[in-house]
């Protein structure tokens, strides 16, 4: 998924480059690099320092391009290039598609023109290499030294719910909700000039969605981001939240309100790294954008060995509040997953907000736990409705998306697509090797047995093992070959469609510890805890990977309604799942191990090991992609496309536009107190008082929800949680929410095999 983002994103970086607030160059007494140094040196009590954004930008384009270097980095990506399985779609993609979410980008050809520009000398700098490349992953020079960022946050929201949404700065919507009753917040009215419509839905395109809705909500502060703290997207690219860290805002950021003030705020950068004995450019290229980087503070990541988010203990990210959120029934603890019950004239509704798939190891188990208590306690204490609320929903680990489905729906099936991948040399041959050393070997957890408990948890398990996945309709490939295809399409290979086998024992390894309800140990579960007509699904847009696995088995299998919240201002609808709805994603480190594997530990003779390694896979060696790589990102391919069950064209579900059946915009109420949102929700599906702007929930959907429900018996936990309510209300002030959260994945040992990185 970086892949597609950082395209758009550098792409557009450009214009960023040619912002008309960039002050020309200034008089540095030493270099701008040194600055930067005696800056950071000053500020020692500081956690992150952080320096002017113009200083930070001519430090950055004070370094010298290496050429050699950077067209050996050029070359060192392509055989992970090879494995991004919608390269021939992005490039000619289909015309709803180019109508109604992206323009068709060209990967090749991107890679091919940095290349040509790089030998005809027409960069400047290390810097501005990068901004004009197509580059799948985030380079040092892009990401390891400075982040940018702005001071103020922004919300988009309508006056009234049907007018269309204007951009606030998010603090003059907290000063009228909770400071002096006679502010009002005046709309912003231009940005740096240029409309302020435009200018956001521009700088919307760096985020990391494909669609403009999801992407436009994701400039702003918002709740479910919010909550996520450091692992998730910040407060919005807009104050260099999510992948808005890399964009260069500019020196400054001109504000102009309808009521006629204009204000000016410096721009700043988060300095990420040492600089001590940087004076200048060369000096910093040195330091930082070598093989030889400075050990970090933080412990390097470990190399990964599997598909799979494993149980760790390294840090996680930084304990956050959820500012906006009511007291829970229960909540875990990284508020990856949450259970609430609305009160007064919506007591018969239960919330289940999940904002993430799972993305900390440590938190699998208690993740899926925490669905299942909620569940049965919203039943047993008569809950009659259930929204559940994706936004800010990035995926994680995949079979926690099917497992939450079928928690919901026990009886129906847990299917709705199959996968596939690119079907080429690399490919085959691991799997060829893969599938040998399999044969003929149990699949059993954690045998006593060192060395099949290896092969158990790296290879037997592996889908590049035939024997792991099952064919459409159910049954097990005979062979590699019958699984690899490959079926030719659009100038590609792909190979045959397969799904998760969801009953198979090596399923933990695979889950980061799960077994998925109605399968295994669990087959008996088949419970139906709410009917489809009695839940609905409410998004952001941001919507991602495993998120969107989950949505399609609600959507094409249950029949589940879903709501998708805020976007651009324009009428019409929008759509509900805007992330990435590829249904797996490699980290190019595992693609790494994976070759280097089947050469050094398949092979059963040298003779063998030099034959694999005169293959493609001899191209998996260098080391040179992961030093240059931005500390603390991301480096990613989309592995595996999903095509809907039925589809004759095979048209990865990425390029298939599907509005949501019903479009509500945010109100300030809505972001300073969540349960606002849901009551909006609640009212359009059950309440007979539609929100939606566009689209249509039906008259009576469910069948209306019972207002004040007092002659239920509220058991004492549940009047002690009516209790907290009031008071949380009561008491909120400014202060409750943050204003300097951003994204920091030094700090959360993100995982997950479905997932899409902030
Ligand atoms: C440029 O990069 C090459 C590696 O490709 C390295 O050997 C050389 O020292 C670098 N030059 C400078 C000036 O840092
Ligand atoms: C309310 O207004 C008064 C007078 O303008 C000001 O001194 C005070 O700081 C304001 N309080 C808040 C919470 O904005
Ligand atoms: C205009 O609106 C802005 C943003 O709400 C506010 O900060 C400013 O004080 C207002 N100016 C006047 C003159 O009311
Ligand atoms: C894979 O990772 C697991 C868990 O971290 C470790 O126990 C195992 O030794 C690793 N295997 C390889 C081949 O590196
Ligand atoms: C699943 O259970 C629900 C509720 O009990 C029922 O209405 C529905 O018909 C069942 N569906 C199937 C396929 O068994
Ligand atoms: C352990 O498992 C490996 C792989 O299946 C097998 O070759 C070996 O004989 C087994 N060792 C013992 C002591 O059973
Ligand atoms: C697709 O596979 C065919 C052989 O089945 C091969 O000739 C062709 O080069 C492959 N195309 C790509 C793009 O790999
Ligand atoms: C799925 O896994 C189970 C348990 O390992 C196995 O019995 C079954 O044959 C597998 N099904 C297919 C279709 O591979
Ligand atoms: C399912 O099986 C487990 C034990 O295997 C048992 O604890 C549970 O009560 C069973 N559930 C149902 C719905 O039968
Ligand atoms: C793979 O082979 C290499 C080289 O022989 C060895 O160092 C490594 O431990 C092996 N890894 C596993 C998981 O067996
Ligand atoms: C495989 O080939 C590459 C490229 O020639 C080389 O760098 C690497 O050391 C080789 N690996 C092995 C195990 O022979």
């Amino acid at each position: 998924m970086l892949l597609r983002g950082s395209i758009a994103g550098l792409s557009i970086a450009s214009i960023a480059l040619a912002n008309p607030l960039h002050l020309s160059p200034r008089d540095y007494a030493a270099s701008p690099c040194a600055e930067v140094s005696a800056s950071v040196a000053a500020q020692s009590a500081a956690a992150t320092p952080t320096v002017p954004a113009q200083l930070a930008y001519d430090c950055l384009t004070s370094v010298p391009l290496n050429k050699s270097a950077a067209l050996e980095l050029v070359d060192s990506v392509v055989p992970y290039f090879r494995w991004q399985s919608t390269t021939v779609w992005l490039k000619d993609p289909p015309q709803e598609y180019v109508e109604k979410i992206q323009e068709p980008v060209d990967i090749w050809g991107g890679l091919d023109d940095i290349k040509s520009k790089l030998e005809g000398d027409e960069y400047d700098n290390e810097y501005e290499s990068t901004h004009d490349g197509h580059f799948v992953y985030v380079p040092d020079v892009l990401g390891t030294v400075f982040n940018w960022a702005r001071k103020i946050a922004l919300v988009s929201v309508s006056e009234d719910g049907k007018a269309l949404p204007k951009p606030y700065v998010y603090s003059d919507v907290l000063a009228e909700s909770f400071g002096n009753a006679s502010f009002t917040a005046s709309p912003i009215k231009s940005i740096d000039g240029q409309s302020a419509k435009d200018y956001l839905e521009n700088w919307a395109q760096f985020g990391s969605l494909q669609d403009r809705d999801a992407l436009y909500n994701n400039v702003f502060y918002e709740l479910a981001i919010v909550s996520l703290g450091s692992s998730g997207a910040g407060m919005g690219t807009f104050t260099g939240g999510g992948r808005g860290r890399w964009v260069y805002p500019g020196a400054e950021t001109e504000l102009e309100f309808e009521n006629g003030t204009t204000v000016t705020y410096e721009n700043y950068a988060r300095v990420l790294v040492s600089f001590s004995g940087v004076t200048d450019g060369v000096s910093l290229y040195q330091k930082w954008f070598t093989a030889n980087k400075p050990t970090t503070t933080e412990e390097p990541e470990a190399p990964a060995n599997s598909t799979t988010a494993t149980p760790s203990s390294t840090p996680t990210a930084a304990a956050t509040p959820a500012p906006g959120y009511p007291p829970p029934v229960y909540r875990e603890a990284h508020n990856l997953i949450g259970g609430y019950y609305l009160t007064d004239d919506y007591s018969d509704i239960a919330v289940l907000s999940v904002p993430s798939f799972v993305s900390l190891g440590s938190a699998e188990i208690p993740f899926q736990q925490i669905g299942e208590k909620f569940l049965a306690a919203a039943k047993a204490a008569g809950k009659k409705k259930l929204i559940v609320d994706v936004s800010a929903n990035g995926g994680g680990t995949i079979l926690q998306g099917y497992d939450l489905y079928k928690q919901l729906f026990g009886n129906l099936s847990a299917y709705a697509a199959g996968d596939r991948f690119r079907a080429f040399e690399s490919t085959d041959i691991i799997g060829t090797k893969f599938s040998e050393k399999a044969e003929g070997l149990p699949r059993v957890l954690d045998p006593a047995n060192a060395t099949l408990a290896e092969l158990e948890y790296d290879v037997i398990p592996s889908l590049f093992n035939y024997q792991t996945d099952e064919d459409i309709e159910g049954n097990n490939f005979p062979s590699w070959d019958a699984k690899f295809g490959p079926l030719h399409q659009k100038g590609d290979n792909f190979t045959n469609l397969f799904r998760w086998n969801l009953s198979d024992v090596l399923t933990p390894y695979n889950s980061g510890g799960i077994y998925v309800h109605g399968f295994g140990p669990l087959a008996n579960y088949t419970a139906t805890p709410f009917a489809a007509e009695d839940i609905i699904v409410v998004t952001d847009g941001y919507c991602a990977s495993t998120c969107t696995i989950f949505s399609e088995l609600m959507r094409q299998r249950a029949g589940v309604k879903y709501v998708s919240l805020g976007g651009r201002p324009r009428e019409g609808i929008s759509q509900a799942v805007g992330g990435v709805k590829g249904t797996n994603d490699y980290p190019w480190d595992y693609i790494q191990s994976l070759a280097q594997y089947t050469v050094l530990n398949l092979s059963s003779t040298p003779e063998e090991a030099a034959q694999l390694n005169s293959t493609e896979l001899s191209e998996y060696w260098s080391s040179t992609p992961f030093d240059r790589l931005a500390i603390g990102s991301a480096i990613n391919v989309n592995f595996r496309d999903g095509i809907r069950d039925g589809d004759e064209t095979n048209t990865p579900l990425q390029f298939v536009y599907e509005p949501s059946d019903c479009r509500i915009l945010y109100t300030k109420e809505m972001t300073v107190d969540v349960t606002a949102i849901w009551k909006a929700v609640a009212d359009s599906a059950w309440g007979g008082k539609s929100h939606c702007i566009a689209g249509d929930l039906g008259s009576g959907y469910g069948g209306g929800y019972k207002k004040r429900a007092s002659n239920r018996q509220m058991s004492v936990e549940e009047r002690s949680l009516v209790r907290r309510t009031e008071m949380w209300k009561r008491s909120r002030s400014v202060a409750d929410y943050p204003m300097d959260v951003w994204t920091d994945l030094t700090k959360s040992n993100l995982d997950g095999n479905g997932i899409m990185y902030p």
